[in-house]
């Protein structure tokens, strides 16, 4: 199986897709390595990736489960146990586990001693396609999701489907929103793919499909062109954010409780369809054929506005917002987008309005 390269003017490092769990990848440390995890995933796999770590010492850090826990705290315990190892400059931070994880990893590696390297063991679709690759890792505060945190680029990211099989029918759909949203604005043959790919209701067929591992490779691939020309979000790499504007929204709005990440996307990817028909950059039929394909995923939740103001206020805490001028990314049909700073009020709250009825 391939291995991609991405490139940033400061690095290079391989995203190896393989049988990761069954061939004899080591994972090499020049000093001592500290793997961390969270008690679902250690459970399962930590004992599967140990014996593969070459370093001179190897400690575990089990930081809490769940998106609430992708905070300060979990960080501070990450370099608490850093420094209570004494890790060095050369010492290496493994994440093992979902996009929480691989974040945290990413922000924890990245300001400890003022940075070392990490590895990425993604466990999840969503990390696999998006998450791990990329060097964007932060945490959430009560002002909102993933407002602290830095760029830091893994030095290697290891990619292997098998630890989808132990992944839940639901994670699994959350993560073929970031898949569909790639797709959307880059790809359209990607796009009509992915329509004809086995639905996620049967695990195990859909698993076992010759069709999956291409399409996660594809999302890789332009995800990985992306981040080369654009790796600290100037510009193109905002449209890797299509529908998550209005998704930070709900999940901050819902305490990060109700929604997987990814089931929010999916749904705020629903709203700046709304919004793009609105504005006439994506016809109704394309739009049709986007939310088809979101059902089909059971990504179709539907989201009530109670608050179109507080919604619309919502929006400013957004980073990708600047000088109090909002940002959408759009879709242009199916396989183009636009960034969008020139939507008036009105149009916003009309867009809002069809969820708050
Ligand atoms: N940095 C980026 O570019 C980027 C991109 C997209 C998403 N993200 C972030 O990723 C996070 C979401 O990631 P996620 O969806 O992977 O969530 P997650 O890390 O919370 O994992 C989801 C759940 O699945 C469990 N799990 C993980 N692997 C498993 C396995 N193989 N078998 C069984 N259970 C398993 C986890 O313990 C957790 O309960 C969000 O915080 C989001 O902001 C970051
Ligand atoms: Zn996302």
């Amino acid at each position: 199986m391939p291995t991609l390269t991405i490139q940033t003017l400061s690095t290079s490092y391989p995203v190896v897709i393989d049988e990761f769990l069954h061939n004899d990848t080591c994972i090499i440390s020049q000093s001592k390595a500290l793997i961390v995890s969270n008690p679902k995933v250690a459970g399962l796999y930590l004992h599967k990736v140990l014996p593969k770590i070459q370093a001179q010492e190897v400690f575990v850090c089990i930081v809490p489960d769940g998106e609430e826990h992708k905070n300060m705290q979990s960080i501070e315990q990450i370099l608490q146990c850093a420094f209570a190892n004494r890790l060095d400059r050369k010492s290496l931070m493994i994440a093992l586990g979902g996009g929480v994880i691989s974040d945290m990893v990413g922000f924890a590696s990245g300001i400890f001693e003022r940075g070392i390297s990490y590895v990425s063991i993604p466990t999840t679709l969503l990390a696999q396609v998006d998450a791990s690759v990329g060097g964007k890792c932060g945490v959430n505060n009560a002002y909102g999701k993933n407002l602290i945190g830095l760029f830091h680029q893994p030095s290697a990211v290891y990619i292997d489907k098998e630890f989808l099989r132990t992944l839940s029918t639901r994670e699994i759909k959350a993560g073929l929103a970031e898949v569909l949203k790639i797709f959307v604005c880059f790809d359209e043959q990607a796009f009509t793919k992915l329509e004809m790919l086995e639905s996620p209701e049967s695990k195990d067929a859909f698993l076992d499909s010759s069709a999956l591992l291409p399409l996660i490779q594809r999302s890789i691939e332009i995800k990985a062109k992306v981040v080369e020309q654009d790796e600290r979000e100037s510009g193109i790499r905002a449209a890797l954010n299509y529908g998550h504007t209005f998704a930070h929204i709900i999940e901050m709005q819902t305490h990060y409780k109700r929604f997987l990440h990814g089931q929010a996307v999916a749904i705020g990817i629903a709203m700046a369809n709304t919004l793009a028909q609105q504005l006439g950059s994506l016809s109704a039929a394309e739009s049709k054929r986007i939310s088809t394909l979101l059902a089909r995923f059971g990504l179709d939740e539907s989201y009530h506005i109670d608050d179109i103001e507080a919604f619309y206020q919502a929006f400013f805490l957004d980073k990708k917002s600047h000088s109090n001028k909002l940002c959408f990314i759009l879709p242009e049909g199916i396989g183009g987008f636009s960034l969008r700073d020139d939507i008036s009020k009105e149009q916003i709250i009309a867009c809002l309005q069809h969820y708050a009825r």
